[in-house]
C-alpha cells in the first residue's frame, strides 16, 4: 500500500530528474563557447542585430564604456550594419550594459539574451568585456570576417550565462629573444589570447641570444645586444652542429612597446615583461663586457642552450640593473616585473675574486645563497617601485625573497614548495604548458621541435591543484603556456605551435573543473576552428582528425 501511495512522487522525481538531465545534455550540447562559461542555459528564440540596434550604457564607467566600443567595433566590421551607443533608449533592440552590485568580483559577468534585449551586467569594464568575448562568440563565425557575406544573419541564440574564471592569471608568455617577433604579430596574439579570455601577455625579452627592449641610457644593449650573427640551422644536438650565417636580430622601441601596453589594455590584458638576471645575459656581456666575473670580447650567443656567462655580483651590476628597470617601470605599468632567474650556472662566481668576496662577506654559504642575495637585492628595488618580483623557480634555491611570486616550470614541486612558505604561485609545469614541445609523436611530418612530446588532451587534462592540499591551493594564483622560440622564427610557426594548445589553457585556467570535459572541449573547438580560419591563425588542425 505504501509503495503504491509513493509511485506516483517516485514517476514525478524520475521525470525530475529526466528532465534535468535533458537541460543538461542540451545546454552542454549547444553552448559553443571556450572557455566554458561556469553556467550556461540556451532558450528559445534569438536576438537579432540589425541597423537599429541600440548599446545603451545605464553607467557611465570608463572601462564598461571600452567593452561597449569594442561591441560596436566588432559588430560593424561585419559590413552595413551601424550601431549608435547612447546613455538613455527605448527602443526594443538593444544592448544594454549595467553595472550590478551583488557581483563581487571585477571579473565575473551575467549576459541574458532575449529576442528584444541583450543585457550585460557587471561590476567592471572587465566583466564586461569578457560577456563581450562570449556574445562574439555566439555570433555566427562568419563574423570575424571583415565585411562578411550579405547572406549572413547576424543573430545569437537566446541564453543566460553567469560567469566567472576560475584563477586570475591566465597567461601566455611569448619568447622575443630567441627571435624577434613583429609588433604585428604581437597585436595578433593579444588579439586571440583577448577572444579566448586570457589576461596576461608575458613579454620575455631578453636573453643570452637577444636583448629586445631599448634603454635609453644603455644604447649598446639594442646596438649590440639585439643582433647576433648567425642562428643554428636544425636542431642543436645534430653532429656537427649546423648555422645559417644569416645575422638575426631587432628590438622595440619604448615608443612600440608602449603602443603594446595600450593596445592590451584596451583588451584587459596585462603585459608583464621578463628581463632576465643574473643568467640568460650573455646579450647584456657582449654590449657592456664589464659586467661579467671576466670581462673579454663576447658575443651575442649563436647557440641555444644553458650559458655559463652571467652577470657578476658586483656592484656595478646592481647599477646596471637599477637603471635598465628604472626605464622598464616607464614603459611597462605592470604590478608584476619578471626578473627570470633561472638556470644561472655558477661556474663563474665560484671561480670570481669579487664573487667569492661577497660570499664571504656576507656569511653565505655558497654560490646559490649568493644566487638568493642577488634576487633579494633586486626585490628591493622593485618592491621601492611599487612593483612585485616574479621569478622562476629557481629563485627558491638558497632562499626565496620575501615578497616573491614564484612561475613553476620544471614541474610542480617549486610551486608546492612556495605555496607552503605562502607565496603566490604560477603553474607552468613543462609538462602541461610548454607550447614549443612537440604535439604530435609523428615527428618526420611535424617541424623541428625543441623535444618533448605535449599533445592537445595532455594540455587539457591539466588540473593546476590536483596534487595540492586546499591550503596550497589557495596560493595557485594561475597558470601559462610558455611559447619559446628557440625552433621558431616565424608568426606562422609560432601560431602552428600556440593554437590549439593555448586555447586548450585557456579552457584551464578560465571554466570550473568539474564542467569540463575534452570531448566537449573538442566540440566547441571544432566550431571555433572555422573562426580561426577568418581570423588567418595557422592553429594546428590535428585535432580535426583524432577519433578522441
Ligand atoms: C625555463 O624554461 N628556463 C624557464
Ligand atoms: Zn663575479
Amino acid at each position: 500500500m505504501r509503495q503504491i501511495k509513493s509511485l506516483p512522487y517516485c514517476i514525478i522525481l524520475l521525470l525530475f530528474i529526466f528532465s534535468s538531465c535533458q537541460e543538461n545534455r542540451k545546454t552542454r550540447a549547444d553552448c559553443p563557447v571556450i572557455p566554458k562559461p561556469l553556467s550556461c542555459k540556451l532558450q528559445s528564440g534569438t536576438f537579432t542585430f540589425g541597423n537599429s540596434t541600440v548599446i545603451e550604457l545605464k553607467t557611465g564607467d570608463d572601462g564598461i564604456k571600452k567593452a561597449a566600443e569594442f561591441l560596436k567595433c566588432f559588430v560593424e566590421q561585419t559590413g552595413d550594419c551601424s550601431i549608435k551607443i547612447d546613455s538613455d533608449d527605448d527602443t526594443r533592440n538593444k544592448i544594454v550594459f549595467a553595472v550590478c552590485d551583488t557581483i563581487s568580483r571585477d571579473d565575473a559577468y551575467t549576459l541574458k539574451i532575449t529576442p528584444r534585449e541583450i543585457t550585460i551586467t557587471s561590476k567592471s569594464g572587465e566583466g564586461a568585456f569578457y560577456a563581450v568575448q562570449t556574445l562574439r562568440q555566439l555570433l555566427p563565425v562568419a563574423c570575424e570576417k571583415k565585411i562578411c557575406d550579405e547572406n549572413v544573419v547576424l543573430d545569437v541564440p537566446c541564453v543566460s550565462i553567469y560567469d566567472v574564471p576560475r584563477f586570475s592569471h591566465r597567461g601566455f608568455m611569448l619568447d622575443v629573444a630567441r627571435h624577434y617577433f613583429p609588433v604585428d604579430f604581437i597585436k595578433k596574439s593579444i588579439d586571440m589570447m583577448a577572444l579566448y579570455k586570457l589576461n596576461v601577455l608575458h613579454l620575455h625579452l631578453t636573453d643570452d641570444q637577444g636583448w629586445r627592449v631599448e634603454i635609453k641610457s644603455k644604447p649598446r644593449l639594442t646596438s649590440v645586444g639585439a643582433w647576433r650573427r648567425q642562428s643554428i640551422v636544425g636542431h642543436k644536438n645534430d653532429e656537427p652542429r649546423k648555422y645559417d650565417g644569416k645575422r638575426h636580430g631587432g628590438y622595440y622601441t619604448q615608443e612600440e612597446l608602449r603602443e603594446i601596453v595600450e593596445y592590451a589594455q584596451d583588451r584587459f590584458i596585462e603585459v608583464i615583461p621578463e628581463i632576465e638576471m643574473p643568467g640568460h645575459t650573455q646579450s647584456i656581456l657582449a654590449a657592456y663586457p664589464q659586467m661579467a666575473c671576466f670581462p673579454k670580447d663576447y658575443e651575442v650567443s649563436c647557440d641555444w642552450g644553458v650559458h655559463k656567462n652571467v652577470l657578476c655580483t658586483r656592484e656595478e651590476s646592481f647599477k646596471f640593473l637599477e637603471d635598465v628597470l628604472s626605464e622598464v617601470f616607464e614603459i611597462f605599468p605592470s604590478k608584476y616585473i619578471h626578473i627570470g632567474g633561472d638556470e644561472c650556472p655558477k661556474e663563474q662566481w665560484s671561480k670570481c675574486p669579487v664573487c667569492q668576496q661577497n660570499i664571504k662577506e656576507m656569511g653565505l654559504k655558497d654560490e646559490y645563497e649568493l644566487q638568493s642575495y642577488f634576487i633579494n637585492r633586486m626585490e628591493k628595488f622593485v618592491n621601492s617601485h611599487g612593483r612585485q618580483i616574479i621569478g622562476w623557480d629557481e629563485i627558491l634555491e638558497g632562499g626565496i625573497a620575501p615578497n616573491a611570486i614564484v612561475m613553476s616550470w620544471r614541474g610542480e614541486e617549486g610551486g608546492i614548495k612556495a605555496a607552503e612558505m605562502k607565496h603566490s604561485v604560477i603553474m607552468t609545469p613543462r609538462d602541461f604548458c610548454y607550447l614549443d614541445y612537440y604535439q604530435s609523436e609523428d615527428r618526420e611530418n611535424e617541424p623541428l621541435a625543441i623535444y618533448g612530446y605535449l599533445p592537445l588532451d595532455s594540455v587539457y587534462s591539466y588540473n593546476p591543484t590536483e596534487e595540492l592540499t586546499p591550503e596550497q591551493s589557495q596560493y595557485i594564483r594561475g597558470i601559462q603556456g610558455n611559447l619559446w622560440t628557440e625552433y621558431i622564427a616565424t608568426p606562422e610557426h609560432a601560431e602552428y605551435m600556440a593554437y590549439p594548445r593555448l586555447i586548450a589553457l585557456a579552457e584551464v585556467g578560465w571554466s570550473s573543473q568539474k564542467e569540463r570535459d575534452y570531448s566537449d572541449f573538442i566540440r566547441r573547438l571544432s566550431i571555433q576552428s572555422k573562426r580561426l580560419d577568418f581570423l588567418q591563425v595557422n592553429y594546428a588542425k590535428h585535432f580535426l582528425f583524432s577519433k578522441k
